[in-house]
C-alpha cells in the first residue's frame, strides 16, 4: 500500500520527508514524490534515491508532504506518481487508499473541459477539493465539502498555494497518524517515518480530519465538530513499527486478511443483479464469456489458489477447466485452441518466470492470456492482454498468506462472473454475493483463535512428517497447508488428496505421524470422517479441521480440533486456509526459526 508522511515546523522539511519516505519504503512501492510550500512538487518513478538524486540544493521549505506510490489505478509511471495537483496548482493531494467512484467524478470534470495528467484517482481528488476551494473557503472547509461526495478509503494529506503554512490530513480506513514534535508536526501512514522526531503520536480515526500549521493542530470531524484526541506515547522501534507491532511481517499480513479481502471485492460485487464487476477485465469479456475452455496456471502457493478456482468454475459455471504448473505447462506440447481457449495466470508477486514462460508459450498458440496479479505494472501484468489486480496490499513475508486468500478470492469473483454467462442465475449469484461479503467478518473469528491454534503448535512442534489431508474443494488447501508448514518450519509435509490415503500413503502412519485432516461441513464430510477413522485405526495422530457443529462429532474422532466458522462449501478454502498458516507460524515460531526469510527461499523466484 502507499505511504505518506507529511511535515509542518522550523525546519527544512525536505530531510525530514526524504528520510521518511526511506522508513516506508519496505511497505513495497513502485515511484516516489514529494511537495515543499514555496518549491513545488518532484516526482519520480522507481525508487527513492532516484527521487533523492534529482532534488534540486534549493528544494527547501518548512512545510511539505512526500508519497511512495502502490499502483493500484494506472501504471507506476512518473505521470501517476504523487503528490497530484489541480490543474492551477493550487492544491496538493499525496493518498493512500481507492476513490470508488472516481470514473465517475473524472467524467463530470472531462465534460467541463478539465484535462488530466495521470490516470489516478489521487488526481481527482485534487480537483474535487480545488473546486471546492474557492475564494473565502478555509483548505480543511474545501476538503471536508470535496470528501463528502467521495466513496472509496483514503489516509490524504493535502497542501495549498493560498495557504502555505498548512497541511490537512483526513482519514477514512487507511490509516493516518499525526506526530506532536517540539513546534513541529508530522503526518504519516505509520509510525516509522516519526519516531526518528518523536514518540508523542495521534491516530486519527475515520471520518476525522487534522488540520496542522506551525502555531499547532486541531481535529475535527467534517461537519466541523472538534474532537480531542490522546496523545500516546510509542514504545516501538522502527523495525517494530513497520510491522505494526507484531513480530514477524508474516503475523501482521495474515491479521491484514480480512482487509485483504475488502479490498478484493471492494468496488467488485453487484449484488443487485446477482454478478461482479471486474474492471481489468472488462476488454476481455466477449472472449472470455465465449470460452469454452479455462486454464489456469502458477506456481507454489499460487498453483494451489488456481486448484481452488477450477472446483469453483467447474461448480459454478459448469465449464470444463484445466490447472497447469507453471514450470510444467512452459514445456508441454499443450493442446490450446485460441477459438475457444483462455488462461489465467495467477501470481502474487507477477514476476515468476515459470509462470511468465507459461503465459508466453500459450500466446505463442494465440491464446488469449489474462492475469490476476497483486503487484501492478509487474511483468504478469505486462504481458497478459487483461487481467484482475488483487489490491491485497504488499506482502514482505516469502511465505505467501494474504495474497493467496485474496488470489482465491478473486478466483471466486471471476467463476461468478463466467457463471453468470453460463447456467448461474440472478438468485444463485446474489446469495454467493452475500456468502462473500461474509468472509471478511468470519475470517476475524478465526484469527481470533490464534492463541489457542499457538497452543496446539506447541504440541506438534517436534513433529518430524506430516500428512495434510483434504477432498475436492478442500484438496487444494491441503497442498497449501502442507507447503507453508514445509516452508517455513523446514517439517516434511505432503498434501494429499485423501482418498489416495489407501492407495499408498495410508503405509507411512504410525504414532509419530501427524495428520492434520480438513474435515468442515462439505459434501465430502463423511467421507472425510471415514479418513480420520482410518488414520487413527492405525495409531496416527490427527488434527482435524472443522466447522461450527460439527466440533463434537469430530472431537470424538481426532487428538485435537481447531473449528471456524461455516460457508458455502466453494468459498469454505478461503477460511480452511487460514489457520493453517497460524499453525505453520507458531510451529516455525516454536522452532524458533527465521519465519519472514526462510533458507533457501525468494519472496519471488524470477529465476528458472
Ligand atoms: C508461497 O508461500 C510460496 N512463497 C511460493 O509457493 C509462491 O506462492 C510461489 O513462488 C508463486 O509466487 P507468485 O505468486 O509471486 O508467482
Amino acid at each position: 500500500m502507499c505511504g505518506i508522511v507529511g511535515y509542518v515546523g522550523k525546519k527544512n522539511a525536505t530531510p525530514v520527508l526524504m528520510d521518511g519516505l526511506r522508513a516506508l519504503e519496505y511497505r513495497g512501492y513502485d515511484s516516489a514524490g514529494i511537495y515543499v510550500a514555496g518549491r513545488g512538487a518532484l516526482k519520480r518513478a522507481g525508487k527513492v534515491a532516484v527521487l533523492a538524486d534529482s532534488l534540486p540544493d534549493d528544494f527547501e521549505g518548512t512545510l511539505g508532504m512526500a508519497h511512495t506510490r502502490w499502483a493500484t489505478h494506472g501504471a507506476p509511471t512518473e505521470q501517476n506518481a504523487h503528490p497530484h495537483s489541480d490543474p492551477t496548482g493550487a492544491v496538493w493531494v499525496v493518498h493512500n487508499g481507492i476513490i470508488e467512484n472516481y470514473a465517475d467524478l473524472k467524467a463530470s470534470f472531462l465534460a467541463e473541459g478539465v484535462t488530466f495528467k495521470s490516470e489516478t484517482d489521487t488526481e481527482v481528488l485534487a480537483c474535487l477539493i480545488a473546486k471546492a476551494y474557492t475564494d473565502g473557503v478555509l483548505l480543511e472547509d474545501a476538503v471536508s465539502d470535496a470528501l463528502a461526495q467521495v466513496r472509496g478509503t483514503y489516509g490524504l494529506v493535502v497542501a495549498s498555494s493560498r495557504e502555505p503554512e498548512k497541511l490537512v490530513a483526513a482519514r477514512a480506513s487507511s490509516p493516518v497518524m499525526l506526530g506532536i514534535g517540539d513546534d513541529e508536526y508530522f503526518i504519516a501512514s505509520d509510525a516509522t517515518p516519526i519516531l526518528k522526531h518523536t514518540r508523542d503520536v495521534i491516530y486519527l480515526d475515520d471520518g476525522e480530519i487534522a488540520i496542522l500549521t506551525p502555531e499547532g493542530y486541531e481535529v475535527r470531524t467534517h461537519t466541523r465538530t472538534k474532537v480531542e484526541k490522546p496523545v500516546e506515547t510509542l514504545e516501538w522501534d522502527v523495525e517494530a513499527a513497520q510491522k505494526k507491532g507484531y513480530e514477524h511481517f508474516m503475523l501482521k499480513e495474515m491479521m491484514e486478511i480480512p482487509e485483504a479481502i475488502e479490498n478484493t471485492m471492494r468496488g467488485r460485487l453487484l449484488p443487485g443483479v446477482g454478478t461482479v464487476k471486474l474492471g481489468g477485465l472488462e476488454s476481455a469479456l466477449p472472449d472470455l464469456l465465449s470460452a469454452k475452455r479455462i486454464m489456469l496456471t502458477g506456481c507454489g502457493s499460487a498453483s494451489y489458489a488456481a486448484r481452488v478456482g477450477e472446483l469453483m468454475i467447474e461448480e459454478f459455471a459448469g465449464l470444463p477447466v484445466e490447472v497447469e504448473l507453471g514450470s510444467e505447462l512452459r514445456y508441454r506440447r499443450p493442446t490450446m485452441d485460441p477459438k475457444d481457449t483462455v488462461l489465467f495466470a495467477i501470481s502474487q508477486s507477477g514476476e515468476t518466470l515459470d509462470t511468465i514462460e507459461a503465459i508466453r508459450e500459450a500466446k505463442r498458440h494465440g491464446v488469449r492470456v489474462y492475469g490476476v496479479v497483486n503487484v501492478v505494472g509487474s511483468s504478469i501484468a505486462r504481458e497478459t492482454d487483461a487481467g484482475v489486480y488483487n489490491h491485497a496490499g504488499p506482502e514482505i513475508s516469502v511465505a505467501s498468506t494474504k495474497a493467496v486468500i485474496s488470489q482465491m478470492t478473486v478466483l471466486a469473483l471471476i467463476a461468478i462472473l463466467l457463471g453468470r454467462a453460463n447456467e448461474l442465475s440472478q438468485t444463485e449469484g446474489a446469495a454467493l454475493i452475500k456468502e462473500l461479503e461474509r468472509l471478511p467478518d468470519l475470517a476475524r473469528e478465526i484469527l481470533e483463535k490464534r492463541e489457542e491454534i499457538h497452543e496446539l503448535a506447541k504440541r506438534y512442534k517436534d513433529t518430524e512428517n506430516a500428512f495434510y489431508l483434504g477432498r475436492k474443494f478442500q484438496c487444494p488447501i491441503a497442498s497449501e497447508g502442507a507447503i507453508k508448514l514445509k516452508e517455513i518450519s523446514y517439517i516434511h509435509a505432503e498434501g494429499y488428496a485423501a482418498g489416495e490415503m489407501k492407495h499408498g500413503p495410508i503405509a507411512l502412519i504410525e504414532p509419530s505421524f501427524l495428520s492434520v485432516v480438513l474435515v468442515p461441513e462439505d459434501s465430502m464430510y463423511e467421507k472425510s470422517k471415514s479418513n480420520i477413522q482410518e488414520i487413527r485405526a492405525r495409531g496416527g495422530r490427527v488434527l482435524a479441521v472443522t466447522t461450527e457443529g460439527c466440533e463434537d462429532d469430530i472431537r470424538t474422532l481426532a487428538d485435537d480440533v481447531i473449528v471456524i466458522p461455516k460457508t458455502h462449501e466453494a468459498f469454505l478454502p478461503i477460511l480452511t486456509t487460514i489457520p493453517l498458516q497460524l499453525f505453520a507460524y507458531y510451529v516455525a515460531l516454536e522452532r524458533g526459526l527465521p519465519i519472514d526469510m526462510p533458507r533457501n527461499l525468494a519472496k519471488s523466484v524470477t529465476v528458472e
